[in-house]
């Protein structure tokens, strides 16, 4: 139920419904499809990241000269949360052969492939197993299993979404590997949405030429990632998991390869030092920074800290200036704001609409363009609503869906989105949703190969925290397949690395040599990365906090 000042809009949508379902229903596009010139400009006055203030140059590291998004350059330049003449490097207090550093999708993946290596790993992640934006994806996945597709189709939709920037290996990789991890799910119990005939059900969404999604319903990501816990859990004697144990800093040797991390226990406030042969990144990605402002879809511990302590251990970044806003993520209620709304909806036939009830954008455009067209509507046509939050928005005409494909459609393939609504007193398949773009995705991350190597011998990264295979614009339904084929080859790979190679001795004097580089870039700043957790008290009572905590009254 909307308030009273949506209702004369509300109204406009019902009374251009019925012309709207006879378009929709003729077979003709419901609206021009942008020439690749409307696309540029749109993006370019609209998308935010292409605002002036959204991108910086970094000053020190190993991307130092290059732009990235402001607010990752911010946390780049930060200072340590640890003081390094404070451990005892010489001896560690864990030794395994592979550290894994997160707990979601990617990081489950490689602890079960490394464990098939004959490997023993830990793996430390900041909030409970599975506390990763991998449960949070509703689409599906990628992969061409259709006998109408192939890996080239799929290779050549994904380098197109990416505008040509996608570093060709990891693509091939993850086109190629796309119907084995297929395989892989389904013999771990994973139960995919299946035809009629009892095939996997493939269907079609923005920027694909073939039928390539496979899906559960609108939770494919908690079925995948509750499949991969079970399976982690299976282990206990060669998969150590270490809950509430974020990473603050990666150990070298010696030589300058990765031999482990730093870890924070969250409940005791103490540091731990754990050694290891080999090191993978799985850590997510950045939402929870709030870039440019915006809501996210992400879950609470996305906040890059994968990238942050990999750049300070000398790693290279790719494409950390693009940002992915997904066109339609929840502005009402309040307490789901930027929520997803996923793009199925307007798969099925959902039309993003403005307060009067028109369609103003065609609502399979890449998500870049679809975003910056909805901002657009909103503030240089005044044509969205501003909610009494201050959000703005426009509507998503969901009830238009079961009129399209069927009575029961709505509650058959988004249950848990209808179930969300619903907790809100707003019915999908009766009302329209309110929605605008949500900050989705970070489409870059640390630089790897094929194998998911990094420029740091023995450090490994995958999934939402590596970039490269997304280029600067990822493809719905690619980051599940990304987490799954990166995930499986960096547990492969660098379980067949610790076998090889022993860590020497521990080191943390890239951080004291980081420290002097920002002191002589003359950076002053009063931030500490990783950032771990998003700090959403209310200015009146951090202050109150900070003034006790320092005059020693806080209980
Ligand atoms: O719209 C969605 O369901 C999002 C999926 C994805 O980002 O892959």
């Amino acid at each position: 139920m909307y308030p009273e000042y949506m209702q004369e809009s509300l109204k406009k949508i019902e009374k251009s419904r019925p012309q709207r379902l006879k378009l929709a229903k003729s077979g003709e596009p419901i609206f021009s499809i942008m020439s690749a010139q409307e696309r540029e400009t749109v993006l370019k006055k609209f998308h935010p990241d292409y605002k002036e203030t959204s991108k910086r140059t970094i000053k020190v590291g190993p991307n130092k000269g290059g732009l990235i998004t402001a607010q990752v350059a911010d946390i780049l330049e930060a200072h340590p949360r640890v003081n390094i003449d404070n451990f005892n490097l010489k001896q560690p207090d864990y030794t395994t052969d592979l550290l894994i550093i997160g707990g979601g999708g990617a990081g489950c993946a490689a602890a079960i492939m490394a464990q098939k290596e004959g490997i023993k790993s830990i793996i430390a992640t900041k909030l409970r197993t599975g506390d990763a934006n991998s449960m949070m994806s509703q689409g599906g996945i990628q992969a061409a299993v259709n006998p109408q597709d192939s890996p080239v189709w799929h290779y050549l939709d994904t380098i197109g979404g990416g505008h040509f920037d996608n570093k060709p290996e990891l693509v091939q990789a993850a086109v190629n590997d796309a119907p084995l991890v297929i395989d892989w799910l389904e013999n771990l119990g994973v139960i995919f949405d299946k035809d009629k005939q009892g095939e996997l059900r493939a269907l079609s969404f923005g920027g694909y030429s073939r039928k390539r999604m496979l899906s559960c319903r609108d939770y494919t990501g908690m079925a995948i990632m509750r499949t991969l816990m079970d399976e982690v859990k299976n282990h206990p004697e060669d998969i150590t998991l270490m809950e509430f144990f974020p990473a603050v800093e990666l150990l070298l040797d010696e030589k300058g390869h990765c031999a482990g991390a730093v870890v924070y226990n969250l409940e005791t406030r103490e540091y731990f030092t754990i050694k290891a042969n080999a090191t993978i990144i799985s850590t997510g990605g950045f939402g929870r920074l709030h870039i440019n402002g915006y809501d996210t879809t992400n879950h609470y511990g996305a906040t890059c800290d994968g990238p942050v302590i990999a750049y300070r251990a000398g790693a290279r970044l790719l494409y950390m200036d693009s940002v992915q806003y997904h066109p339609t993520g929840a502005a009402y209620p309040e307490q789901i704001a930027g929520f997803l709304v996923t793009e199925k909806v307007r798969g099925a036939g959902g039309q993003v609409l403005n307060k009067e009830g028109e369609i103003f954008v065609y609502p399979k455009e890449p998500r870049d363009v679809e975003t910056a067209a909805i901002i657009r509507e909103c503030m240089e046509r005044k044509m969205g609503i501003k909610d009494h939050y201050g959000r703005y928005g426009v509507w998503l005409d969901s009830p238009i869906i079961n009129q399209i494909q069927g009575e029961g459609f709505i509650e058959r393939e988004y249950p848990a989105m209808v179930r969300q609504f619903k907790r809100f007193n707003i019915d999908m398949t009766k009302e329209p949703l309110f929605v605008f773009p949500t900050l989705h995705y970070q489409n870059g991350g640390v630089e790897i190969n094929e194998k998911c190597e990094t420029n740091i011998p023995g450090l490994f990264v995958a999934g939402e925290a590596s970039g490269g295979l997304h280029g600067r614009n990822r493809l719905m339904g690619n980051s599940i397949l990304d987490y799954n084929v990166f995930g499986r080859r960096a547990g492969m790979y660098a379980g067949r690395y610790a076998k090889e190679h022993k860590a020497g001795k521990l080191s943390l004097e890239h951080v004291k040599r980081y420290q002097k580089q920002l002191k002589s870039a003359g950076i002053e700043t009063d931030k500490i990365s990783p950032v771990l957790l998003p700090d959403y008290t209310p200015e009146p009572v951090r202050d109150r906090q900070f003034t006790a905590h320092y005059e020693g009254t806080l209980r």
